[in-house]
C-alpha cells in the first residue's frame, strides 16, 4: 500500500469490539511494514467489560485511551471525535481502521474522513433495516464514508451494493470466528465457571439483555424479566445499563432465585457457558453468532436480526417479547439443521492483512 512502514490506527471502544480487532492486531504484528497503534476511547472501562479481554485476548497496552465513557449519544459520540482528531493530527496515519457499529465507530471513521485519512470498516455491510437503533446509524453512516469495506458474510456484501457501494468491498469472514475458534480451546482449558456457578453441561440456560431497545422500555424489560422468573436454571451475566435499568424500574428486587444474576464475566467464561448451555437467550448481535458457532441454540429477543444467517438452520430463532411466548420458547424442543459455513474459514485477518498490503 504504502513505502516503508504503515502507520494504522485501530480503533476500540467497547466490549464487542476488542475480540474483533485482537486477530488483526495479532497478524498486523507478523508483518513488519505494518506500525499498528491502538486507540481505546474509553467507552467501555471496567476491568469485566474491558480489562479482561485485553488480557485474555493478550491484546497490546492502548498507546491511547480517550477515556470518553458514557454520555448522551451526542456527547459521547462528540467528545470522541475531539479527542480521536487530536490523535490522528499527532500521529499521521495512513488509515484509520474501525469495527463494528458502536458510537466511537461512526465517531472515528468521520474524524478521519474529515482529515482525508483512508477508513477501513470490519464488519461493513450489516443491517438491521430498523433506523431506530442507534448502531443501525452507526453501521450504514460508517460505510458510506469508508474505503475499504470488509465484509463478514456475503449477505453484507449484498446489503451495500443494495446502496450502491461496489468498490473495495471483500468478503473476507468474520473475525469473531477467527478469535473463537483460536480460544474455545484454550476457554475449556481455563474457564472454572461452571465450577464456580455449580453448573452441569446442558443444564442450565444463558441470557443476556442489555440492548437499548430492550433496557429503555419498561414493558420489554417486564415482559423479559417475568418470564426468564418463570424458568429454572437461568444465568445472567448482567451488563451495566441492565442492570441500572433493572432498579429504576424496581424490577431488580423481584428477580428470583429462578435466576442466578453475575457480573459480566470474561472472554473464556462466557464462551465456556455458552458452549454448555441449553440455549443461549439473548438481544446481543454477537452472541448469536457465537451462538452459532459453539452450536448452543439461541433465541433472539428482537424483531430483526443482522445475522439472517443464524436463522436459516434453525439455529436462532427471532422471539417476539411477549412473557407467555418467551417462555413457550425456551421451554420448547429447537429442531436444527446442518450448519453451513456462512461466516469463513476462521482466516479473516489473515485476509484483510493480505489485502490492505497490496493496496
Ligand atoms: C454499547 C453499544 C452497543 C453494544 C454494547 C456492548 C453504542 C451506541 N452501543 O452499548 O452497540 O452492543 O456497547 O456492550 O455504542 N458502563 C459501565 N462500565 C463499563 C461500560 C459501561 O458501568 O465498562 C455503563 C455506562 O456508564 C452506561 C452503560 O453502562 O451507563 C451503557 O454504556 P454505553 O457505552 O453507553 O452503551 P452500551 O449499552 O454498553
Amino acid at each position: 500500500m504504502i513505502k516503508n512502514r504503515i502507520k494504522i490506527i485501530c480503533v476500540a471502544a467497547a466490549r464487542p469490539n476488542f475480540m474483533k480487532i485482537a486477530p488483526l492486531l495479532e497478524e498486523f504484528k507478523k508483518h513488519q511494514e505494518f506500525k499498528p497503534i491502538l486507540v481505546h476511547t474509553g467507552q467501555h472501562y471496567d476491568y469485566n467489560m474491558s480489562g479482561s479481554f485485553f488480557k485474555e485476548l493478550n491484546i497490546q497496552k492502548p498507546n491511547y485511551n480517550l477515556g470518553i465513557k458514557a454520555g448522551l449519544h451526542g456527547e459521547q459520540t462528540g467528545r470522541t471525535m475531539i479527542e480521536f482528531e487530536k490523535v490522528c493530527l499527532k500521529e499521521k496515519p495512513q488509515l484509520v481502521i474501525v469495527v463494528g457499529d458502536v458510537n466511537a465507530t461512526i465517531a472515528c471513521a468521520l474524524v478521519a474522513s474529515k482529515l482525508h485519512i483512508k477508513i477501513a470498516h470490519i464488519e461493513a455491510g450489516l443491517r438491521s433495516f430498523n433506523k431506530n437503533m442507534p448502531e443501525e446509524i452507526n453501521r450504514i453512516l460508517t460505510d458510506h464514508i469508508s474505503n475499504y469495506l470488509f465484509c463478514p458474510t456475503e449477505t453484507a456484501v449484498k446489503n451495500l451494493k443494495k446502496e450502491g457501494i461496489i468498490k473495495n468491498v471483500y468478503n473476507v469472514g468474520d473475525l469473531m470466528y477467527d478469535i473463537f475458534l483460536k480460544n474455545i480451546k484454550i476457554a475449556e482449558k481455563k474457564s472454572k465457571i461452571l465450577k464456580t456457578l455449580n453448573l452441569k453441561p446442558k443444564e442450565y440456560y444463558l441470557a443476556t439483555i442489555h440492548r437499548a431497545e430492550n433496557t429503555d422500555s419498561k414493558n420489554n424489560m417486564k415482559e423479559i424479566f417475568t418470564a426468564l422468573c418463570e424458568i429454572k436454571n437461568i444465568i445472567l451475566p448482567c451488563h451495566p445499563r441492565t442492570e441500572k435499568y433493572l432498579k429504576e424500574y424496581k424490577l431488580w428486587d423481584k428477580v428470583n432465585e429462578n435466576i442466578k444474576i453475575i457480573k459480566p464475566v470474561g472472554y473464556f467464561d462466557m464462551m465456556w457457558l455458552l458452549k454448555n448451555a441449553k440455549k443461549m437467550i439473548t438481544d446481543s448481535g454477537g452472541l448469536q453468532k457465537e451462538a452459532y458457532f459453539a452450536k448452543t441454540p439461541c433465541l433472539t429477543l428482537r424483531d430483526q436480526t443482522e445475522w439472517t444467517e443464524t436463522i436459516n438452520n434453525g439455529w436462532n430463532k427471532l422471539i417476539e417479547i411477549k412473557k407467555e411466548i418467551i417462555i413457550k420458547n425456551i421451554l420448547a424442543k429447537i429442531k436444527t439443521k446442518t450448519q453451513m459455513k456462512y461466516f469463513g474459514d476462521g482466516k479473516a485477518a489473515k485476509k484483510i492483512t493480505k489485502i490492505l498490503k497490496t493496496k
